[in-house]
């Protein structure tokens, strides 16, 4: 039988080899737990800050602040932020959740009207809080002073190969043959690309800038704001789609096409033809939409802010087939703003990285994401059934490439139709519900309508089907009271 203790005379034999294994692994220990060399050892010292890690020198204390403020549970309904208003305690208190109040957010604010009006991505919150370690990020002080970054001028390399990947590795978009630009937000891209696509100032004359209704008024909005001699607002497209004969050719058309849309969720193509067309894909991943097909569109725009829900990091970017058009975006951003904040390109090279090592694993932020929307979807749609007042829009299951499978529908919105005559102005039937919703009137359709965002926290759905719940029960009971 074999002995548990080597025998001396094995151990003699082994001694050499023991003594190199023990260096080797003191060696990897020492690489992998040791502080990065200090970039001065003036910088070292006045940055040590007595943290005593062993391992960590000048990241420590922020590290520790960052894990304090997050370990408060605000009963659940809220959130401290490092950045929070200061309390007398000295230290940042609770954000607590829309209807609910007190220092842990622990009471609910009675008689409350819920806010389903905005699209805040918050439902993809609890899936960074179970990725904390794998999404943090150390910014140091001197981290990327220039204004340049590793493209020499404002794009970060990395994080552009991540987007490839990304794009491949979901088959939403074919990204290897375009060129990426970066904005602060997809809200940036809206204007660069229409001046990008629109004639020389030179040519004398001016694109016509339109969409399709219901549609993501941002567009409208920022074409009146920034109006200018090259573009103008135009427009429904359905003029443009039918228009023959008018002096305008449709190569001066810019059409908008929104595709999963934002309000009622439905793919679209564009509708005029021979225009240029922007495809706004900002919902098109898997958390909200079937993927049938990439999307090879000329020009294509995407934004963190629906995809990993950090809406805050104002991250959005652009696919654009022909280099000149991504020169003159280029060119644009670089007017505008000089690129994106390098700190927000930093932060989200690590929310890339994360999605991308879960994809098809068990903690993929689509499977999460889908989920969550699933859900909500689901138990909207089956309190709305019961209702003749309000219906929804109607999504089918549909058969999703990421997924390999038929998969249930989780927009990013409802689309709420009034369906009694009196009920002309849904949102305001709504709002006397108790519930905050954006009336179609901004998607340039019909007041009849009113967006319902599915998108923010869970509480804020929590409260929404309360209030809906009430609203369909008193229809019932008064129907009821009424055959009586
Ligand atoms: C269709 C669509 N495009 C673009 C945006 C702008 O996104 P961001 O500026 O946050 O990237 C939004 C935001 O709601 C949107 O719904």
């Amino acid at each position: 039988m074999e002995s548990a203790f080597p025998t001396a005379a094995r151990l003699g034999l082994h001694v050499p080899l023991y003594s190199s294994l023990l260096l080797n692994a003191l060696f990897l220990v020492h690489h992998f737990l040791s502080a990065p060399p200090a970039p001065s050892p003036l910088l070292s010292k006045a940055n040590n800050g007595g943290g005593g890690g062993g391992a960590l020198s000048w990241a420590l204390r922020a590290a520790r602040e960052a894990e304090s403020v997050a370990k408060a549970g605000c009963s659940g309904h809220g959130r401290v932020f490092l950045d929070g208003i200061v309390g007398e305690d000295g230290r940042p208190g609770c954000e607590c959740n829309t209807c609910f109040e007190g220092p842990d957010c622990s009471a609910r604010t009675p008689d409350c009207t819920v806010d389903a009006d905005r699209g805040d991505p918050m439902f993809l919150e609890p899936y960074w809080m179970r990725h904390a370690e794998a999404s943090a990020v150390v910014v140091s002080g001197w981290h990327r002073m220039s204004y340049r970054a590793t493209d020499g001028l404002f794009q970060s390399v990395e994080l552009k190969r991540c987007i490839r990947r990304l794009h491949r590795a979901v088959g939403n978009a074919v990204a290897d043959d375009k060129q990426i630009v970066f904005a602060t937000g997809s809200m940036q891209l809206i204007n660069a690309l229409v001046y990008a696509l629109s004639p020389d100032s030179n040519s004398g004359s001016t694109a016509n800038v339109v969409a399709t209704t219901p549609y993501y008024p941002a567009y409208r909005t920022q074409i009146v704001l920034f109006d200018s001699r090259e573009y103008k607002w135009a427009g429904n497209t359905s003029m443009w789609a039918k228009a023959s004969g008018n002096s305008t050719t449709k190569e001066d058309v810019i059409e908008f096409v929104t595709s999963p849309n934002n309000p009622d969720a439905l793919l679209h193509q564009p509708v005029v033809v021979g225009s240029s067309a922007i495809l706004d894909h900002a919902y098109f991943w898997p958390h909200f939409t079937h993927i049938p097909a990439p999307s090879d569109a000329d020009v294509m725009l995407f934004t963190t802010s629906k995809l990993s829900g950090h809406a805050s990091s104002r991250f959005g970017w652009a696919l654009i087939r022909d280099e000149k058009v991504a020169k003159r975006v280029n060119d644009y951003i670089m007017q505008n703003t000089m690129g994106v904040s390098r700190d927000t390109q930093l932060r989200m090279l690590a929310i890339f990285k994360t999605i991308l090592a879960n994809l098809h694993g068990k903690e993929d932020i689509f499977a999460f994401g889908h989920d969550v929307m699933r859900t909500k979807w689901r138990k909207l749609s089956a309190v709305v059934s019961r209702s003749r007042r309000i219906s929804l829009q109607n999504i089918p299951p549909q058969y999703c490439t990421y997924f390999d499978k038929i998969r249930d529908p989780s927009p990013a919105y409802a689309w709420v139709k009034c369906e009694r005559e009196e009920d002309s102005d849904c949102s305001d039937v709504l709002l006397k519900a108790k519930i905050i919703t954006r009336s179609g009137v901004w998607n340039d359709a019909s007041s009849r309508y009113t967006r319902i965002s599915l998108i923010k926290s869970q509480d804020d759905f929590d409260l929404l089907l309360e209030r809906i719940t009430e609203f369909v029960d008193a229809e019932l009971t008064a129907a009821g009271s009424n055959s009586m």
